[in-house]
């Protein structure tokens, strides 16, 4: 068996679940048991689970057909150990403390934390207090900075696309506006994707603030040359101007976001329908596709991506190199430290090479 530096790992998985966590788990499991013969111990519920101290050791049976499951073995929470309400002081805060304290009982040599930005950033500021992290960033946004991709987003990117496949034939079938709404609060990564590899002719994203006039007049003109139905991908944090402006004075004035989603409330699916119909009178339909984005198995890129995320951790961590997080840039995996991503969220730039590409098929992103 190969030397390793590390002996003990505590896994976590938090945030939203997808696709690929449970091929990450195995893949970091079965490196780390199989071959190096580290301890694995699996911790509940995300960072909930390591304040509550609900763990066990994981054997070589924990990390057996799992490759192609969905969800996660672990199971996961949005817990925040340092969110407001505890104090800022990271060395005396509640959460931080226990979490500590139960990092040193369990003897962890390193805490390895497959997760979005969110999670992340915890795990960089539980760095900071001494424990050994190790990210891998999970996320169907795809919205974490330092990697060009995260586990999940290639499922969800399917998902999404076969979604508008099936939702073409209806609207050509009742030549009506197909308004689809896909997840990403704050970045447009599944929406471009998924509404340029299903033809979308309008996809708005949260980077660019759209007006419904313009996007009116992009379907009226669709309409006029005799195309009598239109597919619309959104994403869910798409904004028009006049709510990107109104969101900016907020932000400005430190007040709350009024159109910050919240599970059941009216999303920018609904939103944009109503504008639609008001400006072009033409019939609109609106689908959300939630959580169905999230759940199932993972694509096969999704499952080499988990492995190999999860081998290469296990490289670093037999290495004693901690406090980074795993990445693919460039057509390789490889590793950053973690304060890079921390407290970060990757964005799609404007003039990204995909956008430019949509617009030159005719796609409209109702700023032009
Ligand atoms: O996993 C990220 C995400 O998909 C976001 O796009 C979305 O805002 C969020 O999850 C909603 O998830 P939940 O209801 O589990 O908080």
């Amino acid at each position: 068996m190969p030397k390793s530096v590390t002996k003990v790992i505590g896994i976590l998985t938090a945030g939203g679940d997808c696709p690929g966590l449970n091929a990450a788990i195995r893949g970091i499991g079965k490196a780390a048991l199989g071959k190096y013969g580290m301890q694995v111990v699996g911790i509940s519920s995300g960072y909930e689970g390591l304040i509550s101290n609900q763990t066990r050791l994981l054997t070589d049976h924990d990390f057996s057909g799992i490759l192609t499951t969905g969800g996660t073995i672990l199971g996961s929470s949005r817990e925040k150990p340092f969110a407001k309400g505890e104090s800022e002081d990271v060395s005396t805060g509640e959460k931080p403390a226990i979490i500590h304290d139960n990092y040193r009982k369990l003897g962890l040599d390193c805490l390895v934390t497959l997760g979005g930005n969110g999670t992340q950033t915890t795990a960089f500021r539980l760095s900071q207090l001494g424990m050994n992290v190790l990210g891998l960033p999970k996320t169907i946004d795809n919205d974490l900075e330092e990697t060009d991709v995260s586990f999940g987003f290639h499922s969800a990117v399917d998902i999404a696309t076969e979604a508008i496949d099936r939702l073409h034939t209806t609207a050509a079938s009742h030549n009506r506006i197909m308004v689809v709404e896909v997840m990403g609060h704050k970045a447009g990564w599944l929406a471009l994707f998924s509404g340029v590899a299903g033809g979308g002719d309008v996809i708005l994203i949260p980077e660019i603030p759209y007006k419904p006039s313009v996007i009116a007049r992009h379907l009226m003109n669709r309409a006029r040359l005799g195309k009598r139905f239109s597919i619309v991908v959104v994403a869910e944090g798409a904004l028009s101007t006049k709510d990107a402006e109104e969101k900016e004075r907020n932000k400005k004035k430190g007040r709350k976001d009024k159109n910050k989603s919240k599970p059941h409330a009216p999303s920018s699916g609904y939103r944009l329908a109503a504008e639609i119909e008001e400006h072009t009178g033409l019939e609109t339909r609106v689908t959300v596709l939630g959580y169905l984005q999230r759940g199932g198995i993972p694509s096969p890129y999704d499952r080499l991506m988990a492995t190999r995320f999860g081998t290469e951790a296990v490289r670093l961590l037999a290495q004693g190199k901690y406090n980074r997080m795993v990445v693919f840039k460039n057509g390789e995996v490889t590793n950053v430290p973690i304060e890079k991503v921390a407290g970060r969220t990757k964005h799609v730039p404007p003039d990204y090479e995909l956008i430019e590409c949509a617009r030159l098929v005719g796609t409209c992103f109702g700023d032009e």
